[in-house]
């Protein structure tokens, strides 16, 4: 039998929601667990990851580990990595085209194995995705690179640490160089690394490897170590809790109205988010277990920057602009990291809302409502933003390429329709 998420189910059909109520639980982040599996190519073991979402694109990681010659049994959240002492350290093009984190192998293997050869990553629906701060990092402690037949290969006799100045925080060139770093001769000093707490659980989870990272004000200092052991024997390593899926509910009831628990989010993680949708008018409150998001009236508009973190995430980008699509007034919108990424604003014209472009900016006048519309998911998070909007349009929204939203959401329509959104997988 064909199961959601399979072509037979590739539409997810959302109706007019009038108040979503209920709690939901919010699932661990998929921006982190994909490093963190990349992370247990640093040592021979087994490594259990627990709190892991059942999506998809852990399913490519997985793959992707497993051509490498890792075991990976995966069950109830939980994830046991059997990394065995050699490794085939190459990882595919069929398989790295399709999961784009895959390149922060690159990092663990030249660490550990000081040769990795890794087909290059292409560009997406968000345009290029260059690696070149990846590359300059990893050569400063000491590692070549060469391309032929689309693939990079990369070597180090020994890495060294030194200091390494990132021109701009990327994630995955943090990551990579950090996952390098951890096994180089000495002290690495990474200067303006990306701070994103997806990092931060990165960095606690190499340090239970016994690896030694610590933030010197706002630097990262890394004293490499001669060898890692697994992390999470026992009752495992908890993944942290997903920041972009909580932003997806809390857009949802900023749309629809309401009052939603998400359990388990955590709002120091999303601070300067929680702060902008307050502005536009919802009422949000902490707690230990999770955020109470309450939305009683429209929303107000208001302009909103993409920024590295601790600034507005990229990934929240799609959201606002659905929210702002039927707020009062007029948002602009600057997105400031992929500046290719307003694809699905031409989805979310069809379903009425009045969006101009211009370059990286997009100027969104708020209607009274929307039109429910065929629309398509190009990526996963405008797929789920079109879901949220279709949550506030008139009438049916059919959202094909849902299989784009299984990459990093579970059962996303199953949790809405848990919170009473008029929500279904055709
Ligand atoms: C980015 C986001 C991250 C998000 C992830 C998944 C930022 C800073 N990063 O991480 O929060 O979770 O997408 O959607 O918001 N760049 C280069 N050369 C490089 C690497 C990056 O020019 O070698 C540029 C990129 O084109 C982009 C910017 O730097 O404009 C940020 O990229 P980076 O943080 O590396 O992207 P991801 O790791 O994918």
């Amino acid at each position: 039998m064909d199961e959601p998420g399979s072509a037979e189910f590739d539409t997810i059909v959302a109706e007019r929601t009038s108040a979503l109520e209920g709690d939901v639980r919010i699932g661990g982040a998929k921006n982190s667990v994909l490093k963190l599996m990349a992370a247990c190519l640093l040592a021979e073991g087994r490594h259990v990851l627990t709190n892991v979402p059942d999506i998809s694109d852990v399913s490519l990681m997985c793959e992707l580990l497993e051509a490498m010659g890792v075991t990976v049994t995966r069950a109830d959240h939980r994830l046991v990595v059997d990394v065995p002492a050699e490794l085939n350290t190459e990882a595919p093009y069929h398989l790295v085209e399709r999961i784009r984190a895959s390149i922060v192998v690159l990092g663990p293997l030249l660490g550990r194995f000081g040769t990795a050869r890794v087909a290059l990553p292409g560009g997406d629906d968000f345009g290029p995705r260059p690696i070149d701060m990846h590359l300059r990092a990893l050569e400063s402690l000491g590692a070549t690179f060469s391309t032929a037949h689309g693939d990079i290969s990369a070597t180090a006799a020994v890495l060294r640490g030194t200091e390494v100045v990132l021109e701009y925080p990327s994630v995955g060139a943090t990551e990579n160089l950090l996952m390098a770093a951890v096994c180089a001769k000495g002290r690495t000093l990474i200067v303006n690394p990306a701070r994103e707490p997806e990092i931060g659980d990165l960095i606690e989870f190499l340090n239970r490897m016994g690896a030694h990272v610590a933030w010197t004000g706002d630097r990262l200092a890394v004293d490499g170590v001669e060898r890692l052991a697994p992390a999470g024997s026992g009752d495992g390593y908890a993944v942290i809790p997903d920041r972009i899926e909580a932003a997806t509910f809390l857009a949802a009831v900023g749309m629809c109205g309401g009052s939603v628990f998400l359990r388990h989010a955590v709002a120091e993680h999303m601070a300067m988010l929680i702060r902008k949708l307050t502005d536009m008018g919802m009422h949000i409150v902490a707690s230990e277990a999770g955020l109470r998001a309450t939305a009683t009236q429209r929303l107000i508009s208001a302009d909103v920057s993409t920024l590295p973190y601790p600034g507005l995430a990229t990934d929240y980008m799609p959201f606002l602009v659905s929210m702002l699509t039927t707020a009062s007034g007029v948002g602009i919108v600057t997105e400031n990291i992929f500046t290719g990424r307003f694809r699905y604003i031409d989805e979310l014209r069809r379903m009425g809302a009045d969006i101009r472009t211009e370059g990286h900016h997009a100027v969104v006048r708020g209607a009274e409502r929307l039109s429910g519309a065929p629309v398509r998911a190009h990526d996963i998070r405008a797929g789920a933003a079109l879901v949220v909007a279709g949550l506030a349009a008139e009438g049916e929204t059919e959202v094909a390429g849902a299989d784009h939203i299984d990459r990093g959401y579970e059962d996303l329509a199953g949790k809405l329709a848990g919170l009473g959104a008029a929500i279904s997988r055709r």
